[in-house]
């Protein structure tokens, strides 16, 4: 096997840039250096003050260790391909947005371009490896396009590597995770190129928590890992309903079920809605690939997850409605939160983005804080999300606040739609006294002591639960 002493990555998002900035962190003599075609996200992640593109706890110590020593960013693609024996690909798989299979099957063209350079740029052998989530049998199309326009004495050996880090703890995740996954062809190269990534590994990961599998088993584990989590979310969801019109108590429920050793603890937490860049688009991908296997039933069954998230957040919004006697038409109504989950800044598919639109369509005004994300990042989601309307518009029922406390300032009712731990010290009477009678809290999050802020005259509505307000 080939002992890895270069690595490129290409893609310096939320999954390249802490991956491989723990790779180098872990594998000081091997050289790291993260590519990308976005010049603003190379730049941040060179910054002096180490403002970093992308929030993660732990994240800014790695970097401040290893940047300049063995790990570099750039936007030289072509320089980082050259000199690696080993290449991520970490680009980003977005839902396909038109033609065949849109809304449901990956856009592969960001793969496709990232192979393509590799082909056309490497003028030695390479291990390439796929890190980005793809559907089963991606690895299949990149090798036909590495073999078909490589330079003579050149090979490529392709490897899968799907990352299973969750944001808001991918430094603990990457330092420590339950597995390290790597697919390759059952051939003796294909083994061989296994067993450097393996080494690669093994600087700290324990070798008996690195499963090496076939190709198409692990891209495969890859999108149904993502499809069973949510599943669970999407579970926990619809027994929320249930509990909300029968007075029976959702983390009660999923206390006394998760005590199953079967069924486990983790992951049971009834929510408005699961978001982030990965769930709905990975199952998508699952619901296409089943389609296009012919297997309609199984496409049925993983399409309900989403449906059943899509449910909740319109669930969620009309109770929200329907407890403000009806209507919310000019009611302010604070959000607290905007990411889609806690310790994160990232937005993608964040329910609270849906239940924004939902209000918005009320026409309540809606006054928005997140400890996290940037202003600008809320607007963009907002115009993306309301297709077209432009920005004064939105401006005339939106505003965002810089504290908890603003935001809720003469509001109707707060809406908590992110866990982030801040809310739960917040100055509730404080809060309740500038809010408007009858003050209103919908807890969407199970993050409150509800019963404590009933004693400071609150009326609160929490996600699961269907006790008196
Ligand atoms: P991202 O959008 O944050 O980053 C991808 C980066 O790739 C972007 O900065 C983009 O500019 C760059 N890029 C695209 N095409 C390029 C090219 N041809 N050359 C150079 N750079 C290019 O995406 P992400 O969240 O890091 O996700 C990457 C992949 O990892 C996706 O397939 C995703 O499904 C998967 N994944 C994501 C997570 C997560 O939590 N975000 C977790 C596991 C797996
Ligand atoms: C997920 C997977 O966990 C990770 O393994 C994969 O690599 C990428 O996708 P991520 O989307 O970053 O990670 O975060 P995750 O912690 O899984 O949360 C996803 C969404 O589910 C969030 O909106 C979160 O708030 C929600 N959630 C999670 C719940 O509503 N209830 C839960 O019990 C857990």
């Amino acid at each position: 096997p080939v002992k890895v002493t270069k690595i490129c990555c290409i893609g310096a998002g939320y999954v390249g840039g802490p991956t491989c900035a723990v790779i180098a962190l872990k594998c000081p003599e091997i050289q790291v250096t993260i590519v990308d075609l976005n010049k603003a996200r190379v730049d941040a992640w060179n910054s002096d003050d180490f403002d970093l593109p992308i929030y993660e706890p732990g994240l800014e110590e790695v970097v401040r260790q290893c940047r300049g020593r063995n790990l570099f960013f750039s936007t030289d693609v072509d320089k980082g391909i050259l000199e690696a024996d080993l290449i991520f690909v970490s680009v980003n798989t977005p839902t396909k947005k038109s033609g065949v299979g849109a809304g449901f099957a990956a856009d592969l063209n960001y793969v496709e371009l990232a192979t393509r350079r590799i082909a056309a740029v490497a003028t030695s052998s390479k291990i390439v490896v796929e890190k980005s989530t793809v559907p089963c049998r991606t690895a299949e199309s990149m090798r036909t396009i590495l073999e078909a326009n490589s330079k003579p004495g050149c090979r490529f050996d392709i490897l899968s590597n799907p990352e299973f880090l969750a944001e808001g703890t991918a430094i603990t995740d990457l330092f420590s995770p339950d597995r390290v996954l790597i697919g390759s062809l059952q051939t003796k190269e294909g083994k061989d190129a296994c067993r450097s990534l393996t080494d690669v590994y093994a600087h700290w990961v324990p070798i008996e928590r690195i499963v090496t599998v076939g190709l198409w088993s692990s891209e495969l584990s890859k999108l149904a890992a993502n499809a069973m989590l949510a599943q669970r979310i999407s579970s926990i969801n619809a027994l929320s309903a249930i509990c909300e019109a029968t007075g029976a108590n959702i983390d009660e429920v999923a206390n006394a079920v998760g005590k199953d050793s079967r069924v486990g603890p983790k992951f049971l937490r009834a929510s408005v809605g699961f978001g982030g860049s990965c769930f709905q688009k990975d199952i998508l991908n699952l619901v296409y690939l089943s389609e296009s296997l012919h297997l309609p039933e199984v496409a049925a069954y993983w399409r309900q997850v989403v449906e059943m998230n899509e449910y909740q957040k319109g669930r969620f919004s009309k109770r929200v409605v329907d407890t403000l006697f009806n209507t919310i038409t000019g009611k302010k109504i604070a959000i607290l939160g905007f990411a889609f989950k806690a310790d994160t800044g990232d937005t993608r598919e964040s329910a609270a983005i849906t239940l924004i639109k939902n209000f918005q369509a009320e026409r309540a005004l809606v006054t928005i804080y997140d400890p996290q994300v940037l202003h600008s990042q809320i607007w963009s989601d907002l115009m993306e999300a309301s297709s077209g309307v432009p920005l004064e518009t939105i401006k005339r029922q939106v505003s965002i606040a810089s504290s908890a406390l603003e935001a809720c300032r003469d509001a109707e009712a707060v809406v908590i739609a992110t866990e982030w731990k801040e809310f739960r010290t917040i100055n509730w009477e404080g809060v309740y006294s500038h809010m408007t009678k009858p003050a209103f809290i919908f807890d969407g999050r199970l993050l409150l002591d509800a019963e404590k802020l009933r004693d400071i005259g609150f009326k609160v509505t929490v996600i699961g639960r269907g006790e008196r307000l």
